[in-house]
Formats: structure tokens, C-alpha cells, sequence
């Protein structure tokens, strides 16, 4: 593939920061130059198209480009039960979660669900998932396969519980092990894939799956590990009640070797003091996850304290207990629970932990999550006067801070007009004529 430039206002974190709000790049006339799926430069338009004249040109001018959205957190078969009414966390695992699950032992089920999950993270401007897939390999192998025919970087890993769950949803503490084990030997590390370990959540994991599970991730030190921790009170307890002998919840997976960077805990609304530092310590990251934390009545994360205890937090959907699939979403609800806690979580911020924030503790931020050349070209293209309110809201808008600000609150996948993986476009709002998409049936 040839080089494409892109004119459009440029915006992302360049390195990491503890300082979003002051440390980010805004180019309002911006160039930036792709050449075979990577990003070759950005810089002022004006200055530097000349350099391009025989490149493919795409005028954005008016939009925003920013790094494409990580998704840290949420469950591929949990897309098509989305919004189910009426219960708290272990009752609607049990209603609607496990029998929706049950489904993905069919290996042309799972491929044809992938294919729609996957759109619907373009469509919403996200290229990178930290994914939950069902208990079945196949249906690892299904996901796998359709992010591989899109180039895209998903990291993902087939559920593991042999307890606590229906009988046709177990595996076993050997199972689990070989079946992760083959998937890892398969996916990690295979094109753009990676892989995560993942215990569904320490009630539905035998302590012989879990040491199984432990004993992987020592063999393999560079896969990820994804799985649930204190999200809601009776779990929180019934945990307590399984494994008297550990200090607390995090201590099951600290006890099992679970912890390490690159592992994301999802949600950690209800920790104790000594999590919080052991979290710290072996630099292990939550993922908060605004929307289904509200939906679900799980309780308000406290993001100050996570970042006053040095903790890396990533921004995630949690899809299906999430209600959207927009970051842009989950970022405004993300707001509104840190203003029940008392703080507000400045804008720059926001964009920080659902880009190079969450890049970063994924040791990925050479990859994603930020527009520097060399990385790669995954990107979104956002089109902040998407109908007639946002054009009136942002006729006068005052600064990149309050641009992001009212496109998190006022926004969704309306704002999206293109996504871009490796340089290709995944997707393209309607009223975007500018070329085919690539790949996505
Ligand atoms: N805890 C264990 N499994 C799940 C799940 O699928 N979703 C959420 N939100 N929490 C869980
Ligand atoms: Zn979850």
C-alpha cells in the first residue's frame, strides 16, 4: 500500500503523563501521513503536505482524528443481550448471561456474533478490545479468526469456570489449562493478536483451575490476564465464604500468581486498603467500567483514590452489563460518577484512559493509542457537528478540552464518520462517500 495523508485537526498524548490535562498534542490544521498500515507523520498541514503531493489524499478538515479507542473490558457474548432488565450481578449472570453463553459452543454461532461485535466496535470508533469470549475454545478461535481478517490488535481469551456455573458451561481445571494453552500457542503474538488468561471470576474457578491458570501464566510472562474483582457486595462475600484462608478478594488471585502488570481486573469498586496497595505493587491495573457499574447497581468506582494509591486504571464498556458500546459514552458516565464522588475527571483525562493511558499499562503504546510515527495506523475519524444541536454547540466551541468534553456527553457512534485499523477503513458513516471499506462483511 502507498502513503495517504489526512488533513482534519490532530489530537492525542505523545508520552506517557500523569498530567492528560495539560500534557496533550493539539494540531488544529494537522497532516498526518500513513504508509503501509503505519503512521509515517504528523505535523502541521500548511508546512508539510508538499512533501505528499503524489500521495492518496483524504480531507478531513473540520474533524477530529484522534488514536482509535481501547476498550479494555467486555464480553463478545454478551452483544446480543445488552439491556436485560431488572437484576444485580449474580442473578443476571445466572438469567440471562449463562443461558445467551450457552450458545457459542457452536463454532458458525460464534463466528457470525464476532463479525457483528467487531463491527460494532468500529462503528463506535474502538479498533482495540480486551475480550472476554465464552467458555467454548471454538468460540476464541471464532473471534480470533475475524479480528485477524480485519488486521486488528484484539487481545482476548476464552472463559475458564468449572464450578458454580450450569454443567453445560464447565470445563476443568485440566481443560482450562490445555485448551488456553493450545489458544496461546495459536493466537499469541500471531499477526497484530494477543492473548489474556481469563478466569471468569474467582466464584465460578476451583482453586485447582486456578493454580492451573497460575502455572500458565508463568509459562507464558508476556500474555495478558483478565478477570472480575469486587464488583458488587454479596459476590464480594460469597468469595469471602469460598476462600476462608485468603486475606480478601484480590488475595485469591495474588495467591494463584494472577497478578502482574498486564493483568486487568474489571471493575474494584469495593477494595480494601491492602488491595489497593498490592494492586500498586505488582502494577496490575483495574478497569472501570461506568456504565454497567450504574446499570448492574454495582456502587461508584472512586477514581481519585485509584489514582491518589497509584493504581493504573483503564477505561471499558462491559459490554453486555455496559449499556454502549461508545467510549465516548462510557466516558460521560465515567464524569458523572466521579461528580456523585465529589471530583471531576477533567476531559483530557477521559480521552487519556480510553487511548495512550490504556496503552501504556498494556505496554502497548508503541502499538496504539497515540499518533506518533511509528506506530501503528489505527485511528478515528470523528465529526464533532454530527446533527443540528452539535453544529450549534460547536460554533463557538472554546478549546480541545471542551470539545471533548460535550462530544463525551453529547455523542455516540453518530460522531464517527470513519475508523481506521492499520491504515484501512473498517468503517465509514454513510454520508462519508470518501472510499470502500475494507475487509468487514
Ligand atoms: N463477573 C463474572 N462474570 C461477569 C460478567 O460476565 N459480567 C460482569 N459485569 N461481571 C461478571
Ligand atoms: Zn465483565
Amino acid at each position: 500500500m502507498s502513503i495517504q495523508t489526512y488533513r482534519a485537526s490532530l489530537l492525542h498524548f505523545a508520552a506517557p503523563t500523569q498530567s492528560p490535562k495539560e500534557d496533550y498534542v493539539y494540531i488544529a490544521d494537522g497532516l498526518l501521513v500513513t504508509r503501509n498500515g503505519k503512521i509515517e507523520f504528523i505535523g502541521e498541514y500548511k508546512d508539510n503536505i508538499h512533501q505528499y503531493l503524489d500521495a492518496k489524499h483524504h480531507d478531513y478538515s473540520g474533524k477530529l482524528i484522534l488514536p482509535g479507542f481501547i476498550d479494555s473490558h467486555l464480553h463478545f457474548p454478551q452483544t446480543e443481550m445488552l439491556a436485560s432488565f431488572g437484576e444485580q450481578l449474580l442473578d443476571w449472570l445466572t438469567d440471562y448471561t449463562f443461558p445467551v453463553e450457552r450458545k457459542f459452543e457452536n463454532k458458525e454461532y460464534a463466528s457470525r456474533i464476532a463479525k457483528v461485535f467487531l463491527k460494532q466496535l468500529y462503528r463506535h470508533g474502538t479498533t482495540t478490545g480486551m475480550v472476554y469470549s465464552s467458555v467454548h475454545k471454538q468460540a476464541a478461535d471464532a473471534l480470533f479468526e475475524e479480528a485477524q481478517n480485519n488486521e486488528m490488535l484484539l487481545i482476548a481469551g476464552k472463559v475458564c469456570m468449572d464450578r458454580h456455573c450450569p454443567d453445560w458451561l464447565q470445563d476443568t481445571a485440566a481443560s482450562a489449562q490445555q485448551d488456553t494453552a493450545q489458544l496461546i500457542e495459536t493466537w499469541h503474538n500471531n499477526g497484530r493478536l494477543k492473548y489474556a488468561i481469563t478466569p471468569r471470576f474467582a466464584p465460578t474457578s476451583t482453586p485447582e483451575q486456578l493454580h492451573a491458570l497460575g502455572e500458565l501464566a508463568q509459562q507464558y510472562p508476556d500474555v495478558y490476564i483478565q478477570t472480575h474483582l469486587s464488583e458488587n457486595h454479596n459476590e464480594i462475600a460469597w468469595v469471602k465464604e469460598l476462600f476462608p484462608e485468603r486475606k480478601n478478594y484480590l488475595d485469591v488471585y495474588d495467591h494463584y500468581n494472577l497478578l502482574r502488570k498486564g493483568a486487568v481486573f474489571g471493575h474494584g469498586i469495593h477494595l480494601e486498603q491492602s488491595e489497593w496497595q498490592r494492586l500498586r505493587e505488582t502494577e496490575a491495573a483495574i478497569a472501570f467500567c461506568p456504565t454497567s457499574n450504574l446499570f448492574l447497581g454495582s456502587g461508584l468506582f472512586d477514581l481519585a483514590k485509584a489514582q491518589q494509591e497509584n493504581v493504573p486504571v483503564t477505561l471499558a464498556t462491559d459490554v453486555g452489563g455496559g449499556t454502549s458500546f461508545s467510549m465516548l459514552k462510557t466516558m460521560s458516565e465515567a464524569y458523572k460518577i466521579c461528580q456523585l464522588k465529589g471530583n471531576q475527571i477533567d476531559p483530557m483525562q477521559g480521552l487519556y484512559l480510553m487511548t495512550q493511558g490504556s496503552a501504556v499499562t498494556l505496554d502497548l503504546d508503541d502499538k496504539i493509542g497515540n499518533l506518533n510515527p511509528g506506530t501503528d495506523a489505527d485511528f478515528v475519524v470523528l465529526d464533532p457537528e454530527f446533527d443540528e444541536l452539535t453544529a450549534l454547540r460547536f460554533e463557538h466551541h472554546r478549546t480541545p478540552q471542551d470539545l471533548i468534553f460535550a462530544l463525551s456527553m453529547l455523542a455516540d457512534d453518530r460522531a464517527v464518520f470513519a475508523t481506521y485499523i492499520a491504515g484501512k477503513p473498517v468503517y465509514q458513516a454513510q454520508n462519508n462517500t470518501q472510499e470502500e471499506v475494507h475487509n468487514v462483511a
